[in-house]
C-alpha cells in the first residue's frame, strides 16, 4: 500500500509502487481530472503538482510519491469556490475541448506560486511542456495573466 496526500486529504492505493501515478489517480481514486495523453511525457495532460512542483503522473511512479502531497485539478478549487485561474479560464473560454487543461491549470497554479507577476515569456516557458491540439494558446495566456492580475489584486 502507498500512502499520501492528495489534494489536502490523507488518501493511500492498494497497488504495487511500480504503477504509474496516473493509473491509481484514475483508477481506484476516482479522479477524471489528470489526463492520459501520450503516456510519455510529451504532451502534459497527465501533470499533476508533487510537493508543489509539476510532475507527469504518466511516467511517476506510485512508490515515489509515498508520504508526499500531490495536487490534481481538483484540489485546486471547487465549482463553488473555484481558483481565481479556473475562474479565469472560464472568463477567457480559455479552452475548446479542455483535454489539456487540467494539466496547464496545475502547471499555472505552480507558476504563480512562485511568481505572482510573470511576463509572457515566463508563461511560455512554464507552459512549453503543455500541447493544446485544440490552439488555444493565445487565450489561455490570457487567462494566465488574468489570475495573475486578480491574485495580486491588481485593478
Ligand atoms: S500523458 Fe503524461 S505527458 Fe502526455
Ligand atoms: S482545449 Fe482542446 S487540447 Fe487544449
Amino acid at each position: 500500500m502507498v500512502a499520501f496526500t492528495l489534494n489536502g486529504a490523507a488518501a493511500s492505493a492498494e497497488l504495487p509502487e511500480a504503477t504509474p501515478l496516473l493509473h491509481a489517480l484514475r483508477g481506484p481514486l476516482g479522479l477524471s481530472g489528470p489526463r492520459f495523453g501520450c503516456g510519455a511525457e510529451q504532451c502534459g495532460a497527465c501533470a499533476v503538482l508533487v510537493d508543489g512542483r509539476p510532475a507527469h503522473a504518466c511516467t511517476l511512479n506510485l512508490g515515489a510519491v509515498a508520504g508526499r502531497s500531490v495536487t490534481t485539478v481538483e484540489g485546486l478549487g471547487t465549482p463553488d469556490a473555484p481558483h481565481p485561474l479556473q475562474r479565469a479560464f472560464l472568463d477567457e473560454q480559455a479552452g475548446q475541448c479542455g483535454f489539456c487543461l487540467s494539466g496547464i491549470l496545475v502547471a499555472a497554479a505552480a507558476l504563480l506560486a512562485r511568481d505572482p507577476d510573470p511576463d509572457d515569456p515566463a508563461i511560455r516557458d512554464a507552459l512549453d511542456g503543455h500541447l493544446c491540439r485544440c490552439g488555444s494558446h493565445n487565450r489561455i495566456l490570457r487567462a494566465v495573466r488574468r489570475a495573475a492580475a486578480e491574485m495580486r489584486g491588481a485593478p
